[in-house]
């Protein structure tokens, strides 16, 4: 019967609608004029996912585009290709779709077009709004958008608050009805917060209907344009997009001719699927790059978990009220705990040539870090001034003979006018001494005062800085970023960015559930990498400071699975040196796991409790397996049907049988045996455990 109700309600539905069906034919898309208002409705396996839902924007001091429609024209296509990603989680991604242009026309009084794209995958759905250049409509003021997502339940969701500065929260999962962007675990750790009211909440969202439908609400090819973020009605389970504003509260300034990013929606039945979508990085534009050879994919390690435990500073001396450039470093006493000396870096370097590690990053090698944070300062560093113990010339030229790689650390302090302006002379210094990735950071609120790290200025600048880095051919880690919008196919010297809370906050705060990383990928990954920096071996913080309550939130052989449940062509090895020599046969793992891909494929998973990844390495016919828990304890049998090879050598890292986050976090067992493709494969992970395996062919 209600099938019924609802072939029926579509048939009527469909009287003057447009439609168009997945290549699958399993998501339909009607589009129509209601009262004269753009709606849309999106269907899976004949069940609505998304009601009637009306689509809009409202301009300052011009009439709105919300109302008062007609269809000018239609036009519809299919597309097929396939391309190849400069780096990624597989080398070649089938880009099919079917397309629905819609063109709008309104009398206000004077002519204007509005058009309306809708790009139907096999996974979901993708579509924006353009505005063409045209006689009424070069400029415009956006005051909001008003993009619906109607859902059909109270679904279960896995939020965050929408905040304008910040997306390093712990995740909360509840119903839709229950959501409180005001509260939650650890909100009070978190050092620029703007929540905009309880109802606002981020993408990538995703939900969980109780019939076991996941969908996923984010957007793609973000610029030019601020965040949205969804407004939730409890009442009715609707979205309601809301944009970031500016410091005088406007959204954006437009200039036609103008795409907006693109909305997406990712349906399936399957939580593998929702991992395995390459939808936002098929609504973004080929990379225009002539030359990419230049882009490596790379593993790193850094001077940077001692300061986070706290046994290392970035700062060289005890002062404060620093002004820049007035100070003779040379009559500075050191503080004692200075973490980037020569001495040190050299060390690091050393290690990184004994394992084959890429690069080594290092932070605090540069002047200001004594009066770096909370000040709202304009001028905190110069990005080309090392302290006096840290001789770059000398580490540069140390670094090439031992092949290894250095990563810059620009620290911004979100002072981003003086970033912009020192921009130019602070790449060239990287260049003459011979780095080719930086890793940028935005603590702090942001300077032009007013403006968030969400809004439109922001997102102009990030992309300033990544198309600038490309002239110099230089790579970029963002930290406290925007959240990725699958823009590294179009820029693919963007190699990662931070954007959610990483594994820093395990060393100084309540720090991340056993189920973060279990979220993570249904939620900030949808949009790109993540600069989550992996690899803690030693667990417990009071091993440096007898006093800290503080743990990372996981078992050791955890961290080597999240080198393959947490995509990035840029991985740390986070830990220190020290840690690894410690533990040295499980940083084997490490050692060997790479950092670009050839296959992927999600085995299992369920937002909020498990993910287990088998990924093939894009230079060698090696397997690799990652499989997490959240704090149950779990068992699986892993059919190991996807191997391309039929006999492998196995090394697993798994936990020991009485290994356990909280009670016994480092005990490990690894093992070594010969396996055949579709054997079935026992895994057991501890109570926030993990297993990480390899596997190589065997001749
Ligand atoms: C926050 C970044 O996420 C972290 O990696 C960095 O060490 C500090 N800021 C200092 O820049
Ligand atoms: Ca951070």
């Amino acid at each position: 019967m209600r099938n019924f109700i609802f072939i029926l309600f579509i048939n009527t539905f469909l009287l003057n609608a447009q439609q168009i069906f997945s290549p699958d034919n399993y998501l339909q898309l009607i589009f129509k004029l209601v009262d004269s208002k753009p709606v849309y409705l999106l269907n899976y396996k004949q069940k609505p996912i998304i009601k009637e839902s009306t689509l809009g924007i409202d301009l300052n001091d011009q009439p709105d585009f919300i109302d008062g429609f007609t269809i000018e024209k239609t036009d519809t296509l299919t597309f097929y290709e396939n391309w190849q990603p400069v780096w990624g989680e597989q080398s070649t991604i089938t880009n099919y779709y079917k397309e629905l242009k819609i063109t709008l026309s309104q009398m206000v009084p004077e002519k204007r077009i509005m058009i309306i794209t809708f790009r139907l995958f096999n996974d979901g759905l993708g579509f924006r709004y353009e505005f063409p250049q045209q006689n009424n409509l070069n400029y415009f003021v956006l005051k909001e958008e008003y993009t619906t997502f109607a859902l059909t339940g109270d679904h279960k969701a896995f939020w965050i608050p929408g905040d304008y500065d910040s997306q390093e929260y712990t995740y909360t999962t509840s119903l839709l009805s229950q959501v409180d962007a005001t509260k939650g675990s650890g909100f009070d750790e978190i050092n620029t917060k703007n929540i905009p009211g309880p109802d606002y909440i981020q993408t990538p969202l995703m939900l969980k209907t109780s019939d076991g439908i996941f969908i996923n609400i984010h957007e793609a090819a973000l610029s030019g344009y601020p965040v949205m973020y969804v407004k939730v009605d409890k009442k009715c389970y609707s979205l309601q997009s809301h944009l970031c504003p500016d410091a005088v509260g406007n959204k954006a300034y437009i200039q036609t001719p103008f795409t907006t990013p693109w909305r997406t929606i990712i349906v399936s039945d399957k939580a593998e699927k929702i991992l395995e979508s390459k939808l936002i990085l098929n609504l973004n534009e080929p990379t225009g790059f002539k030359d990419v050879s230049w882009i490596k994919p790379q593993k790193y390690i850094g001077i940077w978990w001692g300061m986070h435990v706290g046994t290392m500073s970035w700062s060289y001396g005890n002062l404060d009220n620093v002004h820049l450039n007035t100070i003779d470093w040379n009559n500075v006493k050191p503080n004692g705990m200075h973490g980037a000396t020569t001495e040190n870096t050299k060390q690091y370097i050393d290690f990184a040539s004994k394992y084959g590690i890429d690069a080594v990053l290092i932070e605090g090698w540069n002047i200001g870090w004594e009066d770096w944070f909370g000040k709202w300062k304009e001028e905190v560093f110069d990005f080309v001034t090392p302290y006096p113990d840290f001789d770059i010339e000398y580490l540069s030229d140390y670094a090439k003979q031992k092949n290894v790689e250095l990563i810059m650390h620009h620290e911004t302090s979100s002072s981003v006018t003086n970033y912009e302006r020192r921009l130019d002379d602070a790449f060239s210094y990287m260049k003459k001494y011979g780095y080719d990735a930086v890793k940028t950071g935005y603590v702090g609120p942001i300077i032009p005062r007013g403006e968030h790290h969400d809004g439109q200025w922001m997102i102009n600048h990030f992309l300033r800085v990544v198309e600038k880095a490309q002239q110099y051919k230089i790579m970029v880690d963002s930290h406290e970023s925007v959240r990725p919008t699958g823009l590294h196919r179009t820029y693919p010297n963007w190699l990662t960015s931070e954007a959610a809370r990483g594994n820093e906050f395990n060393a100084w705060s309540k720090g991340n559930p056993p189920e973060h990383e279990t979220i993570l990928p249904f939620t900030r990954l949808i949009g790109g990498p993540m600069d989550y920096t992996p690899g803690i071996f030693q667990i417990k913080i009071d091993y440096y400071n007898p006093d800290s309550k503080f743990q990372v939130h996981t078992t050791l052989a955890k961290q080597l699975a999240l080198y393959v449940t947490i995509y990035s062509p840029l991985q740390m090895a986070a830990d220190l040196p020290e840690n690894y020599e410690r533990f040295s046969d499980a940083f084997q793992f490490i050692v060997d796991v790479p950092v670009d891909w050839s296959e992927t494929k999600v085995l299992k998973a369920e937002p909020g409790d498990y993910v287990i990844t088998a990924r093939k390495d894009r230079n060698s016919d090696n397997w690799f397996i990652g499989a997490i828990t959240d704090e149950e304890a779990r068992e699986f049998n892993v059919k190991l049907d996807f191997l391309t090879a039929d006999k492998y050598e196995m090394t697993i890292y798994k936990d020991a049988p009485d290994a356990n986050w909280k009670t016994n976090p480092m005990k490990y067992e690894i093992e070594n045996k010969k396996v055949k493709k579709n054997d079935i494969l026992k895994l057991k992970l501890a109570p926030g455990g993990g297993c990480a395996i390899k596997l190589k062919p065997l001749k």
